[in-house]
């Protein structure tokens, strides 16, 4: 399997990708530990995990919240190792042009998406480099590597995530460590549904931007994690620093 006896910290693993990820995890042998900042979200999940014979623990966690990032990597390091951290929780938001976004917004949306994943680095990086092995996975977006109409701060936040993403590769794989980022184009998830009612006509706002998409959909987030897990595992060995672009061709068409 995959992920056979690996432990794997998910951040934002109550719902979407995140939940999506956790469950292919547990499902490739991975010990599952399984955070988000929604308690029953994530209890869900475990439960979901252990009903298709997987293992898993849940910690409530909010990754804005650096200290405790620190006790729950640090706390899983100690009873159980650690060998893969997927940085996956974010935020979106409602469609906002740039002169019409405050700062205080444009913050809250940063401190989850860009001090978010710092945080999970920061703490997930000593016990990797320490161990001499080990992934870190980041969830970006297609807005990594595009510039997306009224959503600046999202675009920005995940620009970021990209290349932050670069320069751990960049410092951790002289230990063994591998850092890459999973960039994924709109997904079925409750993110995306929130961000569409943010329309006048939520439904011809989603049929205009799925025909945009080559194969005329978004993505599942299944397909998400299928990606996520193939950068998390010994598959990938020689892989780092990447931006892996899961978007249907949007991108590149
Ligand atoms: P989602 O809204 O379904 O799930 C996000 C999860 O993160 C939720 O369970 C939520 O409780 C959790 N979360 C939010 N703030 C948190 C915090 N401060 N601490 C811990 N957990 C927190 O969203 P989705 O779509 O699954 O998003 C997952 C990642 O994928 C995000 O980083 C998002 O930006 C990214 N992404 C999503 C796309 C999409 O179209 N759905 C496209 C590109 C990127």
């Amino acid at each position: 399997m995959q992920l056979e006896d690996q432990t794997v910290i998910i951040t934002g693993a109550g719902s979407g990708i995140g939940r999506a990820t956790a469950k292919r995890c547990g499902a490739a042998g991975a010990f599952v530990v399984v955070t988000d900042v929604n308690t029953p979200a994530g209890e869900e999940t475990v439960e979901a995990i252990e009903a298709n014979g997987g293992d898993a623990i849940f910690h409530e966690l909010d990754v804005t919240d650096a200290p405790a990032v620190h006790d729950v990597v640090d706390a899983v390091a100690a009873e159980h190792g650690l060998d893969v951290m997927i940085n996956n929780a974010g935020v979106g938001h409602p469609p906002s042009r740039v002169e019409e976004t405050d700062e205080s917004f444009r913050d809250s949306v940063f401190e989850v998406n860009i001090n978010g994943v710092w945080n999970g680095c920061h703490a997930a990086l000593p016990h990797l480099k320490e161990q001499g092995s080990g992934a870190i996975v980041n969830v970006g977006s297609l807005a990594s590597i595009r510039g997306l109409p009224k959503q600046a701060a999202y675009s920005m936040s995940k620009g970021a995530v990209l290349n932050f993403t670069r320069a751990v590769a960049a410092e951790a794989g002289p230990y063994g460590v591998r850092a890459n980022t999973v960039c994924p184009g709109f997904t079925d998830t409750s993110l995306v549904e929130a961000m569409l009612a943010g329309y006048d006509d939520p439904a011809a706002a989603r049929e205009r931007m799925e025909n945009e998409y080559p194969l005329k959909r978004f993505g599942d987030p299944e397909e998400v994690a299928a990606a996520i897990v193939f950068l998390a595992s010994e598959e990938a060995s020689f892989i780092s620093g990447h931006g892996l672009v899961v978007d249907g061709g949007y991108a590149t068409t």
